[in-house]
């Protein structure tokens, strides 16, 4: 079958791994990573009206409205480097978005979406939030058990050296919060798409490199 576009949906709760996923499978693809909670904590850090709107809900560990997300994956969708396909992770998150995105694909003419579901129980959710640590320079994204990562340490990337930091969503109450409105808001996308035929189960459980192998050999099966 010839290799078509890569229109990817990464699902999964918090910390099932999307970023980490996104950012190989995108590098394997040629496709952009397009990341909304990525360009919400940019707005935020940029201090703009965006950021100004979103923040407050970002740091309770809800969800930020439909219309403004809805507005940011629609207007990066339309951008000219997706024509070969993209990977979006943290987007759709509610029926609403799931059904605006179908808008889109179909209003671009796009080929039909694959969606990966990162399947990791709640107890290994809750380690891996609570011991994330990202770095500000080359935005990597690591684990406190990882080896050379410490708290007040810099970046284990031989090529970075810049500052590890912790999310200010990844703090207890924030983690419960943000479980609680994936059960409730998230989940459902597991049958929207499902129903619908598009939907593949991957464990998110193993070591990164084998998750993207299983990831990939999904996608491409599809392609
Ligand atoms: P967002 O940034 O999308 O956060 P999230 O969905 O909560 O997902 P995370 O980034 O926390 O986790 P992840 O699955 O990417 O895991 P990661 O790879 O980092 O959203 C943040 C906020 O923005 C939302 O709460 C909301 O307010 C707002 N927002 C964003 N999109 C929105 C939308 N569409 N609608 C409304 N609001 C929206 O990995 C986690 C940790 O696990 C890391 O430490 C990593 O090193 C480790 N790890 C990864 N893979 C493995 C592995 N295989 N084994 C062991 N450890 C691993």
């Amino acid at each position: 079958m010839p290799d078509r576009e890569h229109n990817v949906v990464l699902l999964g709760a918090p910390g099932a791994g999307k970023g980490t996923q996104a950012k190989m499978l995108s590098d394997e693809l040629g496709v952009p990573h397009i990341s909304t909670g990525d360009i919400l904590r940019g707005a935020v850090a940029a201090g703009s009206e965006l950021g100004a709107q979103a923040k407050g809900y970002m740091d309770r560990g809800e969800l930020v409205p439909d219309e403004l997300v809805i507005a940011i994956a629609r207007e990066r969708l339309a951008q000219a480097d997706c024509a070969p396909g993209f990977v979006l992770d943290g987007f759709p998150r509610t029926v609403a978005q799931a059904e605006a995105l179908d808008q889109v694909v179909d209003e671009l003419g796009r080929e039909a979406l694959i969606v990966i579901n990162l399947a990791v129980d709640e107890d290994e959710i809750v380690r891996r939030l609570s011991g994330r640590r990202l770095c500000r320079g080359c935005e990597g994204i690591f684990h406190i058990d990882d080896e050379g990562v410490e708290d007040g340490g810099a970046c284990p990337n031989p090529d970075c050296d810049d500052e590890l930091y912790q999310r200010s969503d990844d703090r207890p109450e924030a983690i419960r919060e943000r479980l609680e409105v994936y059960r409730r808001q998230t989940q459902p996308l597991i049958d929207y798409y499902g129903e619908r035929g598009l939907l593949v189960n991957v464990s998110g459980v193993g070591g990164p490199e084998e998750i993207a192998a299983a990831v990939l050999a999904a996608v491409r099966e599809r392609s």
